[in-house]
């Protein structure tokens, strides 16, 4: 037991090793993943605590929102609006910032999250998920607005996500490699069970919601008809096929087991660059993959490199093993 290292150890010496984790950044760490874990007690419980189902709004993406979104969406900016780390907040689920109220102490960072990825599966008991990024506020900018928010991915210096499954687990980078934690529900702490997380480099599996097959673009369509043809096709072996419709879910079987995972461009809206949002899931997850040896982009370029125009952007995400991820990235560069 004595050997066991928690979250708060792992952070600890994680500073002392990497002058790279200050501890403002490493408390606010703390405070998310102790959010992290009220969310979990929230989704755990289901309808013994009557959280499951529709909460009867909308967010500004357009989607009905399920009471959970809601529920760890409040969670989130309850726990952190106190810490003192913060300059101000943003969520999928709100359409402005969310600043710290005047009355409170401020840091210097910036927290966005999509604090429920993967609602439609809360009410059939499917795994579903947290997922955040940390970028630093413009430097003296005590009162951060939505401008300052718009740095590529490229300057996060913090993300992660937590999956609410078989097991609650916790996965973080700070760019130095991937950790994952898994929730004692017993004794209520993250403890250290995943060291330098890895995407193999190949894989035989895919991950796209293949009933949009007839809106994507051609690089789309020749990349998975080339994954479908199996060993008669011209990559020469059989994939398997996934697709959970948690993006954290996918993200997690990727890092554990390798894997692509892909969200197109979809034809039926030709403005819109594809489903995903680049600051609450593209960077994010991009970060972790990148961290983790695989390759994130959206068919063109490096996710992370992409300076975003609005806070709800969205983003074409190709993630995963390398191999893969460079091969269909390769389709669309012609
Ligand atoms: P969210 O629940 O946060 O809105 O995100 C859902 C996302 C992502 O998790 C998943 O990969 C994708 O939407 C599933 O989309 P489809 O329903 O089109 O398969
Ligand atoms: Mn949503
Ligand atoms: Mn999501
Ligand atoms: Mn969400």
């Amino acid at each position: 037991m004595s050997s066991r290292i928690s979250l708060s150890r792992f952070l600890i010496e994680e500073q002392r090793l990497h002058g790279a984790l200050p501890p403002d950044l490493r408390l606010l760490i703390e405070t998310v993943a102790r959010a992290c874990k009220a969310i979990a007690h929230s989704v755990n419980k289901g309808a013994l605590a009557g959280v499951l189902g529709d909460a009867g709004t909308g967010n500004v993406q357009g989607e009905a929102q399920k009471k959970l979104d809601v529920i760890a969406n409040d969670i989130l900016l309850e726990a952190n609006e106190w810490g003192g780390n913060l300059g101000a907040m943003a969520s999928e689920e709100m359409e402005l910032p969310h600043s710290i109220p005047e009355h409170m102490p401020r840091g210097r960072y910036l927290l966005m999250f999509d604090p429920l990825d993967g609602s439609s599966n809360i009410d059939v008991n499917i795994s579903v998920g947290t997922i955040f990024s940390v970028l630093e506020a413009p430097e003296g900018n005590t009162q951060p607005t939505e401008a300052d928010f718009l740095q590529a991915g490229s300057h996060q210096v913090a993300a992660g996500y937590a999956v609410y499954g078989p097991q609650n687990m916790l996965v973080l980078t700070f760019g130095h490699g991937v950790y994952g934690f898994t929730l004692d529900r017993e004794l209520g702490s993250w403890v250290l069970t995943h060291r330098n997380m890895t995407v193999p480099a190949t894989t035989g599996e895919f991950a796209i919601n293949m009933s949009n097959q007839r809106h994507w673009e051609a690089p789309v369509q020749r990349y998975v008809g080339e994954l479908l043809a199996g060993k008669e096709g011209p990559l020469g072996k059989d994939y398997n096929m996934r697709w959970v419709a948690s993006m954290v879910a996918e993200v997690h079987r990727i890092i554990t087991r390798g894997g692509i995972f892909m969200y197109p461009k979809d034809a039926r809206d030709p403005a819109k660059p594809g489903k995903l949002r680049l600051m609450y899931e593209g960077n994010p997850m991009a970060f972790i993959i990148e961290q983790a040896g695989g390759l994130a982009t959206d068919g063109h370029r490096r996710i992370m490199d992409i300076v975003p125009q609005g806070l709800h952007e969205r983003v074409a995400v190709f993630l995963g093993s390398k191999e893969e991820v460079a091969r269909v990235t390769g389709y669309h560069q012609g």
